[in-house]
Formats: structure tokens, C-alpha cells, sequence
């Protein structure tokens, strides 16, 4: 099974980013992570630009969730919104024939983070993400110094991510027979 995890945030010491970076630390055996780094390379979203040839990011991102069995997304808040950079990925996927019912993991970094997740739950279930609601969790990671290979080791924040990433790959077969299903029909 792939998994394609995506940060919200392009801060170099970004806490959501270590998060992802965890994740192949963190799921069950056999499971691959791939994370996407791109997120500074999409235009802004225009749907001028989203013709017969889309922009090169914007397809290779395409590419990744229509490769991935599961899509798991961590994002800063900002100003009571969801950070820019991740808004305007998803904005370029709403069209996009790979999105629809893919099974999702929404992780916030940070409990105090209300409006963001909320924000990105509403856009998501508008895109029609197949929400794996046992793993979507909250972790108190901001304020904390710990890096990737440090996270595994904290139970309030390895802990339960690597019971959240089991709950996910556990729900993945039948939710991606449900997409192959949907996307065929
Ligand atoms: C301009 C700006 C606005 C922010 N607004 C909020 C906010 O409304 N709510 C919140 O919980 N945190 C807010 N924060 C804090 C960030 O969400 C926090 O620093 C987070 O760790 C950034 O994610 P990162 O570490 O992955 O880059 C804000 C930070 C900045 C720089």
C-alpha cells in the first residue's frame, strides 16, 4: 500500500513538516509513504491554466494521488484559515478525475488550531475525500522541538499517530475497492 502525505506549511523547521517526515516510522510494515514536496512549485490555482496540459506541478501532483492507495495531510493555521500553499493544492485537485473518495487522514499538529481543520474538513468533504475518521487525530507537536526520529518515541504524539496510521492502512483495501469501484462506474 502507498501513501502519499502532504504538509501544509513551507517553513524549513515546519512542525507539520516533521510530522510527515515521521510517518514512514510510524505505519505498519509494508506500507510506503511517499511525501510531496511540491506544494511551492503549483501556480496559483487559475482555471485558465487547467486546459488540455495542465502545468507540469499540477500534474505530477495529480499523478501522486491517483498512485496513492491513501492521502494523509497535516497543515499549519493561519489567521483562523488553512495555510495558502495547501488551500491552493487543493483548489487544483477539485477537478481532478484521481481525488474524489480517496481515503483520507487529516492530522492537526496543533490542538489550539480549530479554524484551520474545520476549514479543511469543509473543502475536503466538498471534494469528496473518504474521511477515515480513526485517523483523523489532533497531536500537541507545536511548541515542541522534536524531530522526525524523535517523534515515534513520544506516546502522546507517536503514540497515537502510529495507532491512527494502523486504523488507516487497516480501512484502506476496502475504501480503495470502493474508489476503483466509483471512479469505473
Ligand atoms: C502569520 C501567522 C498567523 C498565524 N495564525 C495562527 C492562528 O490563527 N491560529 C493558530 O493556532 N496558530 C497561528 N499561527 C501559528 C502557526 O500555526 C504555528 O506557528 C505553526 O506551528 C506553523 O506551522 P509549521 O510549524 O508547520 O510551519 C500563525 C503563525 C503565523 C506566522
Amino acid at each position: 500500500m502507498r501513501i502519499l502525505a502532504i504538509s501544509g506549511s513551507l517553513r524549513t523547521a515546519s512542525g507539520n513538516s516533521r510530522l510527515i517526515e515521521a510517518l514512514p516510522a510510524l505505519v505498519p510494515p509494508g506500507v510506503e509513504v511517499v511525501i510531496w514536496r511540491g506544494l511551492d512549485t503549483l501556480p496559483y490555482f487559475n482555471p485558465d491554466l487547467d486546459g488540455e496540459t495542465p502545468p507540469t506541478a499540477v500534474a505530477e501532483l495529480r499523478r501522486q494521488v491517483g498512485l496513492a492507495h491513501g492521502l494523509v495531510i497535516c497543515s499549519p493555521e493561519y489567521a483562523h484559515g488553512v495555510s495558502g500553499a495547501m488551500k491552493n493544492a487543493l483548489d487544483w485537485l477539485v477537478s481532478s478525475l484521481e481525488f474524489p473518495a480517496i481515503p483520507l487522514a487529516l492530522i492537526n499538529a496543533a490542538p489550539r488550531a480549530v479554524h484551520a481543520i474545520a476549514h479543511l474538513r469543509e473543502t475536503l468533504t466538498t471534494m469528496s475525500a473518504a474521511f477515515v475518521e480513526a485517523a483523523c487525530v489532533t497531536v500537541p507537536l507545536q511548541g515542541r522541538d522534536l524531530s522526525p526520529a524523535q517523534i515515534p518515541e513520544v506516546p502522546e504524539v507517536g503514540g497515537v499517530l502510529a495507532r491512527a496510521m494502523a486504523d488507516f492502512c487497516a480501512a484502506l483495501p476496502a475504501l480503495q475497492a470502493q474508489r476503483l469501484f466509483d471512479n469505473r462506474s
